[in-house]
């Protein structure tokens, strides 16, 4: 039996303390936060403690500690765990700086405990199948991948303010997507941007809607086109074109009833948000930690793919600045 601390008690993390507590593998023994208040309600709901993070980190019995804290905590909390010897899933991004996030790759190499980060999309059924069948050859060498990512609506402006813009807090999940789907990183990164949705988001620095070239040192090309809204819901689609064939993963949608009249053929909406559309991701993704500590195997997702994510979304940030591509081996990756 796994026993587990949770420090954030915020939005991700009330998702997280139900994987926990449903995996028959691990318990939930206690919540930190630096809003004591959110971190009673989590631990109240589930049975758990509401202790400050010392008393967890410190605390011989709990084995593993999953960080669901603001992102711009998440470097220092992973080298305090794995220094007090836990295993660690963290939350993406692993921070809003390259060179924070690299420095912490160091220290963990050093205190030598496991690592992953929490790219749950590798986990959701669909893109898990699309990978599967990739990986058994079906549509031979993947040449061109094409990943549709658009949120129902734009978070609030003092939201968008501290999360390290849209390249390193939303498209980071498409970046390491790419990364999962393409098996390399990719050698240049160019970036278009605009905040055509939401002229406050462009006041504030970001863009909401964007497009990433990547390019492959053998050639290959992948597309990524990010907007904060979609008014018809969570758009969350990939399409793989390869040598042998295509591989395409579609939306969830609220039912499954299609409607056809003489007006036409129509469906349900897509599921409305990331907390719906991927809960069943968020399950698989703690299975998968789990297994891996209990089995000393290595982590599904590693420090190495946060900071691969997260220099893509770095160069993006500046491509979309400059109006140029970047390649990667210029931010020392
Ligand atoms: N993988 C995903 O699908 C996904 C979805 C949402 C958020 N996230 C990530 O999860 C993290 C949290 O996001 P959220 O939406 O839950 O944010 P949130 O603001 O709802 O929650 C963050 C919590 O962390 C607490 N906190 C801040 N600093 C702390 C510290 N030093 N010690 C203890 N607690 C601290 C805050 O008080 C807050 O309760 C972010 O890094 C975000 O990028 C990932």
């Amino acid at each position: 039996m796994l026993n587990v601390g949770l420090l954030g008690a915020g939005r991700i993390a009330g998702v997280h303390a139900t994987a926990i507590s449903s995996n028959p593998e691990s318990t939930l023994v206690a919540v930190s936060d630096i809003n004591a208040a959110a971190a009673e309600k989590i631990a109240t709901g589930y049975g758990a403690q509401m202790r400050d993070t010392d008393a967890i980190l410190n605390d011989p019995a709990i084995d593993a500690v999953l960080i669901a804290t603001s992102t711009d905590t998440h470097s220092d909390l992973i080298e305090r765990a794995t220094a007090a010897g836990k295993s660690v899933l963290c939350e993406k991004p692993v921070d809003l700086s390259l060179a924070r996030a690299q420095a912490c790759q160091k220290v963990v190499a050093a205190n030598g405990k496991p690592v992953m980060i929490g790219f749950n999309r590798r986990f959701d059924p669909s893109f898990s199948a699309l990978k599967a069948a990739l990986d058994a050859g079906e549509i031979g060498k993947p040449e061109l991948l094409s990943i549709t990512s658009f949120d129902p609506a734009p978070p609030p402006v003092a939201y968008v303010k501290v999360s390290g813009g849209l390249f390193r807090d939303m498209m980071i999940h498409d970046f390491d997507m790419a990364n999962f789907l393409m098996n390399a990183a990719p050698v240049s990164v160019s970036a278009v941007g605009t905040s055509i949705v939401d002229p406050e988001i462009g006041a504030a620095g970001d863009v909401d809607t964007a497009v990433v070239t990547l390019t492959y040192a053998d050639g290959r090309i992948a597309v990524i086109k990010n907007s904060r809204r979609a008014v018809y819901g969570y758009d969350q689609r990939v399409e793989l074109l390869g040598s042998e064939g295509l591989l395409q993963a579609q939306n969830m949608l609220e039912n499954t009833v299609v409607k056809s009249t003489t007006a036409g053929v129509t469906g349900a909406r897509p599921t409305f948000f990331f907390l719906e559309r991927y809960m069943p991701a968020y399950t698989a993704e703690w299975a998968a930690f789990v297994d891996a500590v209990n089995g000393g195997s290595a982590m599904p997702v590693t420090l190495d793919d946060g900071v691969a994510a997260l220099a893509m979304a770095e160069a993006a940030t500046r491509s979309v600045k400059s109006g140029a591509p970047v390649r990667l081996d210029s931010l020392g990756v």
